[in-house]
């Protein structure tokens, strides 16, 4: 339990960890490469160890590393080295049953790289999990002929996955969901054919770029005058491992440029940050809120954009977010949703009706939770509309939801009274160093 009160304001430079959907990544990609993977920046949270502990349990070997040269980095700075085990080489893991945790993404992202191997695995994880729609992958896996059951009949995990061979197909998805689409191109990484994937609108793209870096043969098509979004992946190429550098995470970013912008006084800048135009969709909330925001020190590291983030106290007005918009800023809503609580006017939120198949149910926690701070708001089918007002501190049960843990921290600063959050370690999931961070701003 966790108490949290009215703040002065936050001023300083944070430098927040490693994007968790990348860090993922790097170790899945690393795991079915030839050679070796180095990365740096990884995101050591409890979602990513569970994608380390899975690879693990199908003999790949990873290792915690120092650096210790100057050549590329910083000398002594923590590295995690992979050895590729090939696309083929992950060994069956038997009667061990792979434990994905709390982590959607590593269920959904393994499933299309075991739909390649030639055994069949079993996937379960936390209580959470076990709620999550698998459907949503094993109906894709099973167009591409392999057969991914859930033991329980009910679409979730526990999944069985009887891996052989995918057939290349065009899967046409509802829903723009980049744990969807990253588990049919990796299935399709093992076709004889390519596989087309076509979404209503670009999801985060960081699969394709890493697939592209270990020399993948992937092409994006879009028509100028519409928002849906087809990848095609061209199968028959051999990986090669690679050095990537992570850039920090936006998503961990957005709950410190809310603070910076919320709190009275602060001026916060966030370094090193990716803003992957797939995901940068809260900076242009930000800039539509009326935010005095800075984007500086713009580049390039490995194939995803980089750039620090400066942010100071604004007076924020309503807005309307929907639409291709919800995909590039879904993780960001409860923090969005604060920023609206505080800002003067109405703000509307449409099209996100995913969020209720988040850790939580995220629509009902963050509108029950704004309630209770004393603000009004509406719980629509597809989000939410909140009336900005003055808040009120509240006693808050995340249920495990790490970002909803991080959004009402943050509510709880710009709060009249007392915040408690009562099981504030959920922030582990992403972000372990979370409060620390804040008291370094403080
Ligand atoms: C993720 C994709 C998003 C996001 C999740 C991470 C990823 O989920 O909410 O936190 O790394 O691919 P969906 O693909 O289900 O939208």
């Amino acid at each position: 339990m966790l108490e949290i009160r009215n703040s002065s304001g936050l001023n300083g430079s944070l430098t927040v960890p490693g994007d968790k959907s990348i860090s993922h990544r790097s170790v899945m990609l690393g795991a079915i490469a030839e050679g070796d993977t180095v990365v740096r920046g990884f995101l050591k949270s409890a979602d990513c160890l569970s994608t380390i502990r899975c690879f693990r349990k199908l003999g790949v070997r990873i290792e915690e590393k120092e650096n210790d040269s100057d050549a590329g980095g910083e000398k002594n700075e923590p590295l995690l080295v992979i050895h590729g085990a090939g696309l083929r080489g992950l060994r069956d893991p038997g009667n061990e049953i792979l434990d994905a945790g709390n982590s959607g993404t590593t269920v959904r992202l393994l499933s299309g790289i075991l739909a390649g191997q030639n055994f069949v695995s079993h996937i379960t994880g936390d209580s959470s999990l076990r709620s999550r729609p698998m459907g949503r992958i094993i109906t894709p896996l099973e167009y591409m002929g392999v057969m991914a059951a859930s033991d329980l009949g009910n679409n979730c995990v526990p999944l069985s996955i009887f891996g052989g061979k995918p057939r290349g197909i065009h899967y046409v998805s509802r829903i723009a969901s980049a744990q969807v689409k990253s588990c049919v191109l990796l299935a399709g990484l093992y076709a004889d054919e390519p596989t087309f994937y076509t979404e209503p609108s670009l999801s985060r793209n960081h699969t394709e770029l890493m697939l592209s870096a270990f020399g993948g043969n992937l092409k994006v098509r879009k028509k100028a005058d519409e928002d849906s979004v087809t990848t095609i992946l061209y199968p028959g190429v051999v990986l090669k491992g690679q050095n990537i550098t992570v850039p920090g995470d936006i998503s961990s970013a957005a709950y410190f440029l809310a603070a910076g912008l919320l709190v009275p006084g602060s001026r916060v800048t966030l370094k090193n940050v990716g803003i992957n135009e797939t995901r940068d969709g809260i900076l242009r909330v930000i800039r539509a809120m009326g935010g005095d925001l800075t984007v500086s020190n713009i580049r390039i590291e490995g194939r995803e954009p980089v750039a620090d983030l400066t942010v100071s106290y604004s007076e924020l007005h309503g807005t309307e977010i929907g639409g291709s918009l919800i995909p590039t800023l879904i993780d960001e809503i409860p923090v969005i949703a604060v920023m609206a609580a505080c800002a003067d006017g109405v703000t509307v939120i449409r099209d996100a009706a995913e969020l209720k198949v988040k850790e939580t149910n995220r629509l009902t926690a963050i509108a029950e939770g704004l309630s209770r701070m004393g603000i009004d708001v509406t719980e629509t089918g597809d989000g939410m509309i909140i009336s900005g007002g003055r808040m009120k501190g509240a006693t808050i049960d995340p249920n495990g939801d790490h970002r909803i843990a991080m959004a009402f921290s943050i509510a709880g600063l710009v709060s009249r009274g007392t915040t408690i959050i009562t099981d504030e370690g959920c922030v582990d999931v992403s972000y372990p160093d979370f409060y620390d961070d804040l008291d370094s701003l403080r």
